[in-house]
């Protein structure tokens, strides 16, 4: 007999995992074949962030990431997913301007890809936003604390320690309605009093130890990622050189006529 397939997660056993103090772990991913890897993990839920920008594309902030791209690697990672829970973000200029337009964005994902939510940045400024979605039936995960997307404003990727600017940005984000939220790179104190306060799972990132789950850039866990690495990133595996090792030695052998062998032929 086949092994059963695990349920898929859903956006309820999000607010029953919070109720059970069951920790929620979540990963980036952004093409399918790591999707699929991921997946197979038992990770709960898969994060097609707009740090492709940074890891991916190779640019120095999530800026330029456009819409057309966010869909285009969530639908990709959706259709690798057999159980966790496909979350993809709006970019940056996709939600900003008007509801109409988040509206408009974020249905794209729920219409041309398998993703069961959307991931917006900001606290009271989007809660409006965040409540217009939630009412069209699109679900929401907020991001609260350092939001990449406001690395101008905020004059750099920089730790966040305003405790009553971070609190109030979490209670508007779970009073609008949305399912979660990111705290992203804030003192562990701050992130553990908004998880006791917000009725809904926070996610962290450089949030220390008490958030409800944790999330983690894919390419940064596994070593993939050589550039800056921050202090809350532990490597789970160190996979750059492997992969310059192997790549070296199929040059090799391809210049000294190794590669392909009979075996690796047709007759
Ligand atoms: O874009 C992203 O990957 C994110 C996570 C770091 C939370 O927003």
């Amino acid at each position: 007999m086949p092994a059963k397939e695990p349920p898929p997660v859903t956006i309820p056993d999000f607010a029953r995992w919070k109720g059970d103090r069951r920790k929620i772990s979540v990963l980036t991913a952004y093409d399918h074949t790591m999707a699929r890897l991921l997946d197979a993990s038992g990770v709960d839920c898969l994060l097609v962030g707009d740090s492709l920008g940074m890891v991916v594309q190779g640019r120095t902030s999530t800026l330029g990431v456009t819409l057309d791209q966010m869909v285009y690697h969530a639908e990709m990672v959706a259709r690798a997913a057999r159980r966790a829970l496909v979350v993809a973000d709006l970019p940056f200029g996709s939600y900003q301007a008007s509801t109409d337009r988040a509206i408009d964005s974020a249905v794209r994902f729920l219409k041309e890809t398998q993703c069961q939510a959307v991931k917006l940045e900001g606290g009271r400024r989007v809660a409006p936003t965040i409540r217009a979605l939630v009412e069209a039936d699109i679900p929401v995960m907020g991001h609260v604390g350092l939001t990449p997307q406001s690395v101008r404003r905020l004059g750099g990727f920089k730790v966040q320690r305003d405790e009553r600017e971070i609190m109030d940005d979490a209670r508007a984000v779970a009073e609008s309605g949305a399912f979660a939220i990111v705290l992203e790179c804030m003192p562990s104190e701050i992130a553990a009093r908004v998880t006791a306060e917000v009725p809904i799972p926070t996610i962290g990132i450089g949030a220390g130890p008490d958030c409800d789950g944790q999330v983690l850039v894919t390419p940064d866990l596994l070593g993939l990622f050589e550039g800056f690495s921050p202090k809350f990133v532990r490597r789970y595996a160190d996979l750059g050189e492997p992969i310059r090792k192997a790549a070296r030695e199929y040059v090799a052998d391809v210049q000294a006529g190794r590669f392909p062998g009979a075996g690796e032929s047709f007759r």
